[in-house]
Parts: C-alpha cells; structure tokens; sequence
C-alpha cells in the first residue's frame, strides 16, 4: 500500500506526464508545419517516451493497490516564435518535471515509503538525462541561430531519433 498523500501525488504525476506528452506533439505539430521534419520526428519521439512515463506512474499505482484518478489536461501552447524558444521552453519544462520528481522522492523519504522511493529513481536517473538532452539541443540552436543550412544540418540530425520503449520492470 501507498499513503493517500502518495497516490495523490503520483496521481499528479500522471497528469503532469500527458501534459508533456501534450506540449511536444504540439511542438511536433509546429515542426511539421513549418517542414522541418527531423525536428518534428525528435518531438514525436519525445511524446511517445512521455505517454511511457504517465503509464509507468499508472501501473505503478494499480501494482501497489492505490486507486489512479486521471485528471485534467491543459492545452500546451500551440504557436512559437522560433527553434530557440521552443528549445528553451522544452529545458524548462524538463527542469519544472525534475523538480516535481524531486518532491515525490523527498515524501518517500518523509514516509519511509522505500518501495516509492526504488519506483522513483529511475525517473531521477531519466530526469537527468532528459535536462542534458534538452541543454545540448539548445547549445545547438542558440550556435547555428538563424543560419538556413545550420538548420537543415540539425534537421536531418533529428531526423535519426528512434523510439525505444523503457527498460524498466514496472513500466
Ligand atoms: Fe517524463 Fe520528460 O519527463
């Protein structure tokens, strides 16, 4: 069993995660208008690995007995006024994730709850790489800046993502 504190929050988790999910289709769909379809592909992925984490959090809460509760999703924005901004408004919504993950670990901890906290540190390991992932793509955008062929170069980049479902025994 889980706390109710606990299952309210990882209930959040879930929402929190859709959302992601939610803000990088709408980023595919921006890509895809504008063709640049590597960058679309690169969030595409990124979305699928989002729904992967909410239902990580789902059969999570179903294994130990807890009851999910799905809440409400709020549109993403749907418009960006170039690849910088949208770079740097994907670093801070990783950071905003990291953070929300960070609390989640520090109840467990409050509650001794250690099969939560051993359910959790995979998101803190994925955490850290989703930020670098996220620094990096930016560097990238901020170096090539407004340059055409810099950004087909990043295009055709981006265009190699390839899904991978997680390797993780609660997922
Ligand atoms: Fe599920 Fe990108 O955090």
């Amino acid at each position: 069993m889980i706390s109710q504190k606990m299952q309210q929050k990882l209930n959040e988790q879930i929402t929190k995660e859709f959302y992601s999910a939610y803000l990088y289709l709408s980023m595919e769909a921006y890509f895809a208008s504008q063709n640049l379809n590597g960058f679309a592909n690169y969030f595409r992925v990124q979305a699928q690995e989002e729904r992967d984490h909410a239902m990580m959090f789902f059969n999570y809460i179903n294994h130990v007995g807890g009851r999910v509760i799905l809440g409400q999703i709020d549109a993403p924005q749907t418009d960006f006024s170039s690849l910088e901004e949208v770079m740097k408004m994907t670093l801070d919504h990783e950071q905003f994730v990291t953070r929300s993950i960070y609390d989640l670990v520090d109840l467990a901890i409050e509650e001794r709850d250690h099969k939560t906290n051993a359910f959790l540190q995979w998101f803190v390991t994925e955490q850290a790489e989703e930020e670098a992932s996220a620094e990096n793509n930016l560097h990238k955008v901020k170096l090539v800046g407004t340059d055409g062929r810099g950004i087909l170069m990043l295009d055709a980049e981006m265009a190699q993502r390839v899904y991978t479902p997680p390797a993780n025994p609660n997922a």
